[in-house]
């Protein structure tokens, strides 16, 4: 299946080229997140897409990544609204399907991009910089672009270690 493909294919891109991603594959990036699955279907999430570089450098200044985000021709900031959510774990759980939408469809459409979550020790700042309702809680600011990078180095556990074997386990997995 060309979806299964796509996932192992991704990976995270920090380093962009210049060229200016059009409003339309903002949208259809928007589009993908929108369908993302959640409790009750409540859809508690909400984007901000930054593209001003004075608000960027001001979001870039709340990050050990800065460099990241000052490189990135779009930013999309993810917050959970909490008057669309129901429980706090699985509304966050939500945001985060969301996300890895935006991240495969980002893929998918040959661009790059990266979830930034350092960011979030300096949530209350960036929801200031940004103005957002006090109901909005900063998820993460996924940065996006045409990849001026290669994946290198990607590793991830054999499903071996990540499948618990006590006596209700299968043993097919080495
Ligand atoms: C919740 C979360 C927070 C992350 N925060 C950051 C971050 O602040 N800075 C960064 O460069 N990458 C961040 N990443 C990206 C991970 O480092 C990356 O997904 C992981 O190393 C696997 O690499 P891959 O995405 O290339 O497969 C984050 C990813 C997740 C899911």
């Amino acid at each position: 299946m060309e979806l299964n493909k796509n996932i192992k294919e991704r990976f995270s891109v920090r380093k962009f080229k210049s060229t200016d991603i059009s409003d339309e594959l903002i949208k259809e990036i928007l589009d993908t997140a929108r369908w993302a699955p959640s409790g009750l279907n409540n859809q508690p999430w909400k984007f901000i897409i930054i593209r001003d570089s004075a608000i960027k450098e001001q979001i870039a200044q709340q990050t050990h990544y800065s460099a990241i985000i000052r490189n990135a021709p779009v930013c999309i900031a993810v917050f959970y609204d909490k008057t669309a959510g129901y429980n706090y774990v699985k509304d966050v759980q939500g945001c985060g399907a969301a996300i890895q939408n935006m991240l495969l469809a980002v893929h998918n459409l040959g661009l790059g991009g990266v979830w930034l979550g350092e960011i979030l020790n300096k949530r209350s700042e960036v929801e200031r910089i940004l103005e957002v309702p006090a109901d909005f809680e900063l998820m993460a600011v996924v940065a996006l672009g045409y990849p001026d990078e290669e994946p290198k180095g990607r590793t991830r556990k054999p499903l071996s270690e990540l499948t618990y074997l006590n006596k209700y386990g299968v043993k097919w997995l080495e």
